[in-house]
Parts: C-alpha cells; structure tokens; sequence
C-alpha cells in the first residue's frame, strides 16, 4: 500500500472554517472566518458591473484557445496603472512585467518559485502575525522563512521599532515580505511616515521588497492603499508585487491576482519575464480567462470603470459602519474598550479575543472567526451584529471569571 502512511493534515486554519459553518445546522451562526466581502443579506453577491462585463464576454468571446503564459497584456497594463498609477514609467516604460496568476496565492507563488529558481534569495522574512498561508507558500517554494513582529497588543498599534530592529538583522539579498495596504490579520498599516522609512531602510540594506497587496481600495480607496507601494517604488529599483482582483472586484473564484516584478531598467526586465513564464509555464501552463477578461472589460470602459469605482466604495463604507457599530455596540455593552477596531484597515478587525475564546464563539454561538482572534468585519450586517456583540461579551465575562 502507497498511501497507508499518509497522515491526517489539519483543516485550514481559514478555508476550513467556511467548511464547518456550512455544516453547522445553527440558524443564528455567523461566518466572520474566511475574508469575503458580504452584504447587509449576508450574501457574497456578483457586482453589476461584473454581471455587464460578463453580458458583453458572452456575446464577444468567440475562442477559449489557450491565453498567453502571462495573460492578455492589457490586463497587465490595467493592473499595473492601479498599482503604480496611471502617470507611473512603470505602467509602459518596460521596467515593470505583470503576469496574470491564479489569484493573490498564484502571484505569491509564482514570485516565490521564481526568487528560489533563480537563486536569488534562500529566506524570505514575514511579519508575525501574517495571513496563515504566508508560511507554506513560501516554504513549498523552497524558500526559508524569518518572523518580524509586527502587532503591539498593548496598543493595537504597529510594533514599527521592534519590526525595524529585527528586519536589520535581516541579511543583504533576503526577501521581505510586506502587505501592501489592510494587513492580514490586524488591520493595522504603516503610516505615511513608517512607510518611507521602510523604503530606504530595504533599499539601503539591500533587501528584496515583495508586497503582498490583496486589498486595494478596501481601505481607504484605490490612490490612498497604494501609497505604501509607490513609496517603495520610488526607493527601490528592484522589487515584487502580487495584487488580487479578489476581494476588490469579488472575484473570488475567478483566481485573479498578477505578480508584477520590477527591475532595474528594460533589458533586465525582459531577461525577468522570459524566465517568470518558465515558472508559470511548470506551475500551472496559462492562467484561466474569464476573470481576467472581466477585469479588462471593466477598466476598459469608462461607464463599467465608474460603476465599479461605486461598488468598491460602497464596500468599503459598509465596512466601515460595521467597524464603528462594533466597536460602539461592544462599549455599551461592557465588553471593554474596542475603539481600536475603527483604526484598523481593510475586511478584518483583530479583536485580542484569544483562542479559547474564539473556540467558545465557535461552539456555544455559532460565530466563526480565525483562532488568532481575526473577524471578518465585512461578515457582519444590522441582522447579526447583535447576536456577535452579545456572544463577544459573555465570552470575555465567562473567561473572565476563571
Ligand atoms: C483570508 O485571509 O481570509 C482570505 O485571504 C482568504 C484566504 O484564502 O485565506
């Protein structure tokens, strides 16, 4: 027997909680888990401009042959102008090549493979806490990974001189490895300030940036969440990006994300991408069509662009008003002060509940959320906020008494 040996892994620390809520015959549950954008309904509808974008593909499209190993070179241009913005030499100057990968994981992947193949680099350091696929990612690429902290729990605030203290141990040609904008568990980003001096602290010490930037114009919008990017462009000639079309146009299940590579002039660049579409064509061939012509589609048409600009801002706001009702709702009644959850950024809030007492909202409520006390903001709604509020406060007064 081959398998005989094969022992049980883990459910995922995240997609494994979307399992168990399903299964879960409670009616009153809450799915605060995996990060999906979810409506005042509770549901994770398509956007309009989505739906209209599909409406022309359906009466357009006349092939599914086989996309370019990188994807349609104006969903690159596209995903680049949102990146660097839309006056940036890196959108056509030919420094910068994007790939289309399968989502926000592909394009980590993929950069990963190819920092390991080309042997650029063996270690890569990721903040702690990180988004839980972070680590394997990086590891089944062959890389080596380091932790920088990150989150003050005394404060909720960034940790930035104990990040900055470790990262200088850091050795000339490693990776770093930085989210973007909304970062994955905390929602806590760095400020204007932090981030320039990120920028010349990587650039001096010769260290290779990669930003993980899975949540533009979740945040504060699209120019303002990609601040932290195009400070490090402007400090840094060489670096990686992966974006994501997930959670900004609700992609989820298209797989759309791009990884973007940055050299130093045009020559290198071209040199990058011949040996990037090696590492895509063994991973995964050519990337899958309908989300990427989705996205072309919208951002090729000024009526779509502004109708998703709409929607995305509308996502956002909600957000933002299920942030501030839970840190209000919680204050009244008598959970503690959660003012910290307004501060924080993006789909997630990392609330300081404990795993006990995530377990306890998982098995006593029916509220799922992520063991490091991550919950999904953008799962609540005026229909189940009360039931969450509820269960947060007698869960930290059970605990409490203990
Ligand atoms: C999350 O952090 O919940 C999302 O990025 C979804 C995922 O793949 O984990």
């Amino acid at each position: 027997m081959f398998f005989d040996r094969i022992e049980a892994a883990p459910a995922d620390p995240i997609l494994g909680l979307t399992e168990a809520y399903k299964k879960d015959p409670r009616t009153d549950k809450a799915n605060l888990g995996v990060g999906v954008y979810q409506n005042e309904e509770g549901k994770t509808v398509v956007l309009d401009c989505v739906k209209e974008a599909e409406k022309r593909l359906l009466v357009a499209e006349t092939s599914k042959s086989y996309l370019p190993i990188t994807g349609l070179p104006e969903f690159g241009l596209y995903a680049r102008e949102l990146v660097f913005g839309k006056d940036s030499e890196l959108v056509s100057g030919g420094r910068a090549i994007s790939c289309h990968c399968p989502g926000g994981t592909g394009a980590l992947r993929i950069g990963c493979d190819f920092i390991h193949q080309q042997n650029l680099s063996t270690t890569i350091w990721i903040s702690d806490p990180t988004w839980a696929n972070h680590y394997q990612i990086a590891t089944s690429a062959g890389l080596k990974f380091e932790r920088y902290p990150y989150y003050d729990r005394v404060n909720h605030n960034l940790a930035f001189d104990k990040m900055m203290e470790t990262l200088s141990q850091a050795k000339e040609g490693d990776v770093v490895l930085l989210h973007a904008c909304c970062h994955n568990p905390t929602g806590i980003d760095p400020t204007h300030e932090q981030w320039i001096m990120i920028a010349k602290f990587l650039s001096e010490k010769k260290l290779l940036p990669f930003l993980d930037f899975a949540y533009q114009g979740m945040g504060h919008g699209l120019e303002e969440d990609a601040y932290g990017v195009r400070t490090i462009a402007k400090y840094n000639r060489e670096f990686l990006v992966s974006s994501s079309f997930s959670k900004n146009f609700g992609l989820y299940s298209e797989r759309s994300g791009v990884l973007t590579i940055v050299s130093s002039d045009v020559e290198t660049s071209e040199r990058v991408l011949s040996q990037v579409k090696i590492a895509i064509r063994t991973a995964i061939s050519n990337p899958p069509a309908h989300g990427e012509k989705i996205v072309t589609t919208v951002l090729g048409d000024e009526h779509l662009r502004a109708k998703w600009e709409d929607e995305l801002k509308a996502m956002r706001d909600r957000i933002k008003h299920m942030r501030a009702m839970l840190s209000e709702k919680l204050k009244a009644s008598g959970a503690g002060d959660f003012d910290f959850i307004v501060k924080q950024n993006g789909m997630f809030s990392f609330s300081g509940l404990d795993k006990e007492q995530i377990e306890m909202l998982k098995t006593e409520y029916g509220i799922y959320a992520v063991g490091s006390g991550r919950i999904c903001v953008a799962g609540l709604n005026a229909k189940n906020i009360d039931h969450v509020v509820n269960a947060i406060t007698e869960v930290i007064s059970k605990t409490k008494k203990k």
